[in-house]
């Protein structure tokens, strides 16, 4: 099934001027490799950056969910991540004495495992009930419980969504939430081109690998024949428009073919293919994309360059 939309999303993205994939198709067990290598990349700043504010401001973030004493709070994490930053805000909520239960949410059930067995080591105390599945129906269930809820969603991710995916994802959010719950959201900022683009182009080439990634999956799951010597990666950055894009540049003419999908795709020379949008947020961004829903936000938390905030958004 997931194959089946896997050709239908290259089938279509292929077929357009200018050619496109989804970038949610990087992340196969060598892209999530890969991209774990990312984040140590001296050049990737942004989950350091995040680190450092949940390290360093975890009391503030906690005080600033106005917790009634005894209070019970439900803390669900969309996405399971590896729980080395969430550790530090559960950490609080315990040293605050908040009676809570975290609940991540993930549609990969391995990476839940991994979580809860750091979880369980770390915090023998903690409260954790793991979520397989879809975000919305997960949520779909907990609306029903009279607890409140934060809503963790951090790393940037929503920075993969183009704007009008973003305004849905959180006007479906804030459908699934009650008044009084709360998000952190995690946003890399808007900032100078010398230090985005190259968080995108690091020096070791990690980046590129998992950019050319995505050709040797269509090569190994869809029978396609890109020939890897002939595609670059091409990253860019408009500090204007704050959204860093990347692409796959094809370095001569040349026809590809994809056997599964029963069709072969032209590319001219320098013909790219658009894989991925990372865009950069301020407050007057984030204002206009939550504009139309139920949410208004509280307090941005920044690291001390200001590069990434986690912002509290209240849904009113
Ligand atoms: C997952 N996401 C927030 C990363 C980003 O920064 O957009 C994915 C990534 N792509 C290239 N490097 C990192």
């Amino acid at each position: 099934m997931v194959q089946e939309q896997f050709k239908q999303d290259v089938s279509f993205g292929l077929s357009q001027t200018p050619k496109r994939i989804p970038s949610k198709y990087f992340y196969d067990k060598r892209g999530d490799e890969l991209f774990v290598q990312i984040m140590h990349m001296p050049e990737y700043y942004l989950t350091r950056s995040e680190m450092e504010v949940f390290v360093e401001q975890s009391s503030g973030i906690v005080a600033s969910l106005a917790i009634r004493p005894g209070e019970e709070m439900e803390i669900v994490e969309l996405g399971a991540g590896d729980g080395t930053k969430t550790i530090h805000l559960l950490r609080e909520f315990m040293h605050a004495g908040v009676n809570f239960r975290y609940l991540p949410i993930d549609i990969s059930s391995n990476a839940l495992s991994g979580l809860e067995k750091y979880l369980n080591a770390e915090m023998p105390d903690l409260k954790i009930n793991c979520m397989h599945g879809d975000y919305f129906r997960m949520l779909g269930d907990l609306k029903q419980s009279p607890v409140r809820k934060v809503i963790l969603f951090l790393g940037s991710n929503i920075g993969n969504m183009p704007d009008e995916d973003a305004r849905n994802f959180l006007a479906s959010l804030s459908r699934n939430l009650n008044p009084g719950d709360k998000i952190i959201l995690g946003v890399d900022l808007l900032k100078e081109k010398e230090i985005v683009l190259p968080a995108y182009n690091d020096s070791q080439g990690i980046t590129r690998d998992f950019n050319l990634n995505l050709l040797k999956r269509m090569n190994r799951e869809l029978e396609a024949n890109f020939d890897l010597k002939f595609f670059i990666h091409d990253p860019e950055y408009d500090e204007a428009e704050g959204i860093a894009k990347s692409f796959l540049k094809s370095t001569k003419e040349q026809v590809v073919e994809i056997k599964l999908i029963g069709k072969r795709f032209f590319f001219a020379q320098n013909e790219r293919i658009h894989t991925e949008i990372s865009r950069k947020y301020n407050d007057t961004i984030l204002r206009g994309i939550i504009a139309s829903s139920p949410l208004k936000i509280q307090h941005c938390f920044k690291d001390q360059r200001g590069w990434f905030g986690d912002y509290i958004i209240d849904r009113i």
